[in-house]
């Protein structure tokens, strides 16, 4: 989020300046608190907790004088003294536990560190989506606890849920994948977490929340910085079908679902229009179609870069004017604050406009309790250092890390590897001892590390090499040939090579998906000396193309563990000598290095082109050749699917009046439109039996995918339903799903629309396939 301009490096450097000089004293010196007793507004109307926060927020708002208003716009809003209301620093982040990359959160003092769990990418690999909300729920708690000790704020920008289109995105490993449906399941499960909201709803209830949640970045943004296109500059030209079935799926669910408090628009432009300045994706359809109860900010300088950077408007006043019109609620940036008086005195916006944005805004405020006076009289103030990295948080890091472990290969079994014949074990690789390379991006301070190599010195003993200097493993001076002779004294070797944020990260995206530099040439000749099998351990977020360690014969298992957080170390170790068995799923699929030479990254499609060579993209469009497949991931058990229940044929009731609609179209090629049908309660239950055949318990996630009848330009194949289960060695357990027929069996046509194809649709669940017929009820033709 951070931008590279020196204004922005310029603007951070200030508020840390501000906020690190008065951090001796940060609790003495804290503001007082909006209502707290003796503040000079505490018998005003929206100090009063008993009215609805919508009479709060307006008598707030109509208290306030045009200047006050523009200064609250921006992130690092002023506060109004007249009224015993505090500046607030909006910008805080949690991506995967609390982090420092926004400017409110401060370590050190009472809280040094907080829980850093496994990067998104590698929770998303569990599949479990109870682990997403509880994660979620344990971040809320230490954020919160932060907070009543005045070192975070209560707005979380967090989490990134743009989908994964293109494996060279640094910012990949911020995400859920690659799958619309994960990513949405993902985005509702870690929001309630983060949020968890209470008090009622309603107009005269209250709608409180711990925190507020943030799901960035709308929408089609993610590129950063490839081949001298840049994020600030790049236009994504997206088709009005890859935007409804792809792109915006995991924003509307963030909303709709998982009742988020904030949406945060990105830096590109979408079909010419920064998206923050797009009345049609802002107002019309995050506000008005999904109806968003809460505030949308823009990423941070978004509305200086539309300005100075893509030159749309030809004046200041324009685009602030422009982003308030289309729906801008908050400035991550100076810029509003800096120009929208102007801009209403030139008549280019109005105070309608200033109040409508701060209703939202502060609204917000409102639920989080920020007027209720002082934090330790209100729900969640007792929570304090002790709820930080706590030992229930920490065990939950290091559960969601073995969770998300993904086994990609395991040749004859040959993990898990028993301790009991090895004498030492050697640990290879320029990943092999990483710490910080484990938390990825958007991290913060963790509570400490389990290295991989303290993790496999806690079962055996070992012998370690880095093997390269670093990542980048470039140069003449690589230490391989100590590495080659580590391997060659020890009884099996465990390599642990990837990547880090040297090579993906924000504004860092890659332009080969093989390992880098030199540890290719390291993995294959430490191989080749090995005397007993050698263990390749993946530490990345993006995928990367491993063909040659697939088909090595002296390569005999491959994991992939992500940025398995503070305590990955350990759960890598746990896999490989068997105290867990791995259960995580790839959720992006691995592609072969020529993909990148065939797709630029700069193409938005998803899908496929035949005419132009346009392989498409993510498993519901590529047809070609993987390394691994969206899914991919091997357990040391075995696991069976029955199908305990799931109909044959099911009825898509159609409104009378839009008949015409459906008879007119080809008879191979009939759809009913979404909005023609009644949603509600559409669900086909699907109830599948899973059965572990192997000899050890282990947990399995059930992917029902479902193919549309041909003729539509549907995807060839979609996830509508997972679910993890434990099933221990000999037993059976019946998985009980629903597909939503409207959200899961219908694909967006080339205009947008969504529409539910009529006929046969193929369901397959692992070895199983099973049809089910939908036709139109009401209907006779
Ligand atoms: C199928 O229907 C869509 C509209 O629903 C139309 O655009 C498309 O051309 C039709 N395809 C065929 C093969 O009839
Ligand atoms: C999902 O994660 C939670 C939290 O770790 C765990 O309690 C539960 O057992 C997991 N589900 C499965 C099926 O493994």
């Amino acid at each position: 989020m951070a931008k590279s301009t020196l204004l922005l490096h310029l603007h951070i450097l200030l508020l840390f300046i501000s906020s690190s000089s008065s951090s001796a004293a940060a609790a003495a010196s804290r503001p007082a608190f909006a209502c707290a007793t003796g503040s000079p507004a505490a018998s005003l109307p929206f100090c009063r907790t008993s009215l609805p926060i919508r009479a709060r927020v307006r008598d707030l708002v109509g208290r306030l004088t045009r200047e006050e208003k523009v200064k609250m716009l921006v992130n690092n809003a002023a506060g109004v003294p007249r009224l015993g209301i505090a500046g607030y620093e909006w910008w805080s982040e949690a991506l995967h536990g609390v982090s420092n990359v926004g400017p409110a959160v401060r370590f050190g003092g009472a809280f040094p560190g907080a829980t850093s769990f496994p990067q998104v990418i590698s929770s998303a690999a569990s599949f479990n989506a109870s682990l997403w909300e509880l994660i979620g729920i344990a971040v809320s708690d230490e954020a919160r606890a932060m907070y009543n000790g005045g070192q975070a704020g209560l707005t979380m920008w967090s989490p990134n849920v743009n989908v994964f289109r293109d494996p060279r995105w640094g910012r990949g490993q911020e995400t859920p994948g690659e799958d619309p449906t994960v990513s949405g399941r993902y985005a509702a499960a870690y929001v309630r977490g983060l949020q968890q909201p209470y008090g009622g709803k309603g107009s005269h209830g209250h709608n409180r929340l711990k925190l507020a949640a943030c799901c960035k970045h709308y929408t089609a943004y993610d590129l950063d910085n490839w081949k001298g296109v840049d994020r600030f500059h790049f236009n994504a030209v997206v088709s009005k079908q890859d935007l409804e079935d792809t792109f915006n799926v995991p924003f509307k669910t963030c909303v709709v679902e998982g009742k988020a408090a904030s949406i945060m628009c990105s830096y590109n432009q979408v079909n010419g229009i920064p998206s923050c300045a797009d009345p049609d994706l802002l107002r019309n359809t995050i506000r008005g179609q999904w109806g968003l109860n809460g505030y949308i900010v823009s990423d941070c300088d978004s509305v200086g870069v539309l300005y100075n950077d893509q030159h749309y408007t030809s004046n200041p006043e324009d685009a602030a004017a422009d982003t308030l019109k289309a729906g801008l609620d908050l400035d991550c940036g100076p810029f509003l604050a800096q120009y929208t008086e102007s801009a209403v005195q030139k008549g280019k916006a109005t105070d309608g406009d200033i109040d409508s944005a701060l209703t939202h805004t502060v609204a917000v405020q409102m639920r989080l309790g920020m007027y209720d006076g002082e934090p330790s009289q209100q729900p969640f103030g007792n929570l304090g250092p002790n709820d930080v990295c706590s030992s229930t948080h920490q065990e939950l890091a290091v559960e969601a890390a073995r969770q998300g472990i993904v086994l990609l290969k395991n040749h004859k079994r040959a993990l898990p590897l028993s301790t009991t014949n090895l004498r030492t074990v050697a640990v290879i690789g320029p990943n092999s001892d990483a710490t910080v390379t484990m938390i990825g991006n958007y991290a913060g301070v963790p509570c400490g590390y389990t290295s991989p190599l303290e993790g496999i010195g806690k079962y055996v003993k070992t012998i370690h090499q880095m093997g390269c200097t670093t990542v980048a493993c470039t140069g003449e001076n690589q230490p391989i040939d100590a590495a080659v002779d580590a391997a060659r004294k020890a009884d099996a070797t465990i390599m642990v090579v990837g990547l880090d944020q040297s090579i993906e990260a924000e504004m860092r995206d890659r332009e080969s998906l093989l390992l880098p530099g030199r540890q290719q040439e390291l993995v294959l000749k430490v191989a080749a000396a090995s005397q007993g099998p050698t263990i390749l351990v993946l530490l990345c977020g993006g995928p990367i193309d491993v063909t040659f360690a697939e088909n090595h014969r002296k390569i005999k298992a491959i994991l992939w563990a992500g940025y398995p957080g503070q305590a990955g170390g350990a759960a890598i170790a746990d896999v490989i000598f068997g105290a867990y068995n791995p259960g995580g799923k790839l959720p992006v699929t691995w592609y072969p290095e020529d993909y990148v030479e065939k797709v630029p990254m700069t193409t938005m499609a998803m899908r496929a082109d035949s005419s132009k060579r346009y392989p498409g993209r993510s498993y519901r469009f590529y047809t070609g050749p993987v390394v691994y497949p969206f899914g991919h991931g091997l357990s040391y058990t075995t696991f069976s699917h029955s199908l305990a229940r799931a109909p044959v044929e099911f009825a898509v009731p159609v409104n009378g009046r839009r008949r015409a609609d459906y008879i007119n179209s080809a008879e191979s090629n009939r759809t009913v439109r979404v909005t023609h049908t009644r949603c509600d309660g559409l669900h086909v239950p699907i109830h599948v039996d899973v059965k572990n055949v192997g000899e050890r318990d282990g947990t399995h996630t059930v992917l029902v995918y479902s193919s549309p009848p041909t003729g539509h330009s549907a995807p060839a194949k979609q996830l509508v339903a997972f679910e993890k289960v434990h099933v221990a060695a000999g037993s059976q357990v019946r998985v009980i799903m629903g597909i939503d027929v409207c959200r899961d069996l219908s694909f967006a046509s080339v205009e947008g629309i969504r529409r539910i194809p009529i006929g046969d649709h193929s369901l397959q669940i692992g070895e199983l396939t099973h049809s089910i017929s939908l036709r139109a009820e009401g209907l006779r033709v």
